[in-house]
């Protein structure tokens, strides 16, 4: 059963596919709306979200499907000590596809091993977060045309922010990628990133704690935020959370077609002074998420049918 957990899960053609398809849904809808009609989605999401859950319903809503699930873990069996793989089994019975979020790494290819349908991994811990990555290739493609040539600067809490982690792999399948990590010295990219990802690949990067010195080489910007339910105490969050606040006199050095992405949600990193600048993509990208999971949640369906 043809699953999502893993970015490189899909081939460089098959994402590109993906945005193909995304686009000309993005460009006739109503030739979409009846795609999935009786198919149905279960999103069982054990960790809080608002645009991941609700941009795979109303994915699966705009392809005449229909939707179940839990958004928190309390209402499921998980409290009453269920395994992630029984549960799998369980809404096998159930539902055509799953979409899971979980706070541990890992649960939703154990849930992928065990279900008899198709699991997309919506997030594990501070490791991957597949779908957010293609949101994100699709907004750059979008945005600025091509995968390769660009130098990219993530921003922020680079050690627990899975869609960091997601999108250097996926990036490190293009060529002539240069990759610029600003994060303050407590929060930097894993070491298992780096060397597997980054110098595995022979990328170029560099890691400095100085977001301006960095700006006026971004092609993109990716900002985030600190992952606060990832740190071992309050008083670290505290301290490192506002460690970047991009307002727009820090914006005086960078490119005239600088991409601004964030996965959201935002919390102090982005003033909302930069809302308006036309270089601010991040709520394009919420929009480009919905699109990109249709794509997904009809190449995953119409593969587990063969
Ligand atoms: C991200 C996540 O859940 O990792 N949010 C999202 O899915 N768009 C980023 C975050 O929570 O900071």
């Amino acid at each position: 059963m043809r699953s999502l957990i893993d970015i490189l899960d899909l081939t460089v053609e098959e994402i590109n596919e993906l945005i193909d398809t995304a686009n000309d849904i993005i460009a006739n809808p109503k030739k979409y709306s009846e795609k999935c009609r009786g198919k149905k989605l279960a999103t069982l999401f054990f960790e809080p979200s608002t645009r991941t859950r609700l941009s795979f319903e109303a994915a699966m809503y705009e392809l005449g499907g229909s939707v179940m699930g839990f958004s928190e873990a309390q209402s499921s069996s998980a409290a009453k000590g269920e395994s992630v793989a029984d549960t799998a089994k369980t809404i096998s019975c159930y539902a055509d596809i799953i979409a899971m979020r979980h706070p541990k790494e890992g649960a939703p290819y154990v849930a992928s091993i065990n279900a008899t349908i198709p699991v997309i991994n919506a997030g594990d811990g501070g490791h991957n977060h597949p779908t957010q990555t293609l949101t994100d290739l699709l907004t750059i493609k979008r945005e600025k045309g091509r995968f390769d040539n660009l130098t990219i600067g993530f921003c922020g809490d680079l050690k627990f922010g899975r869609t960091v982690h997601s999108l250097i792999t996926a990036l490190s399948r293009y060529n002539n990628i240069k990759v610029v990590l600003i994060s303050p010295a407590e929060l930097r990219l894993p070491s298992y990133v780096k060397k597997d990802v980054l110098e595995k690949n022979n990328m170029e990067y560099v890691e400095t704690t100085d977001l301006e010195s960095a700006m006026p080489d971004l092609d993109i910007l990716y900002m985030t935020r600190v992952q606060r339910e990832r740190f071992f105490n309050e008083e670290d969050y505290l301290r490192l959370k506002d460690s970047y606040i991009l307002e727009p006199q820090k914006l005086k050095g960078a490119k005239a077609d600088l991409s601004i992405m964030h996965p959201l949600p935002r919390v102090n990193e982005i003033s909302v002074a930069i809302d308006d600048d036309p270089r601010a993509c991040y709520f394009k990208q919420v929009l480009n998420g919905k699109f990109i999971r249709m794509a997904l949640i009809m190449k995953l369906l119409e593969e587990a049918q063969k």
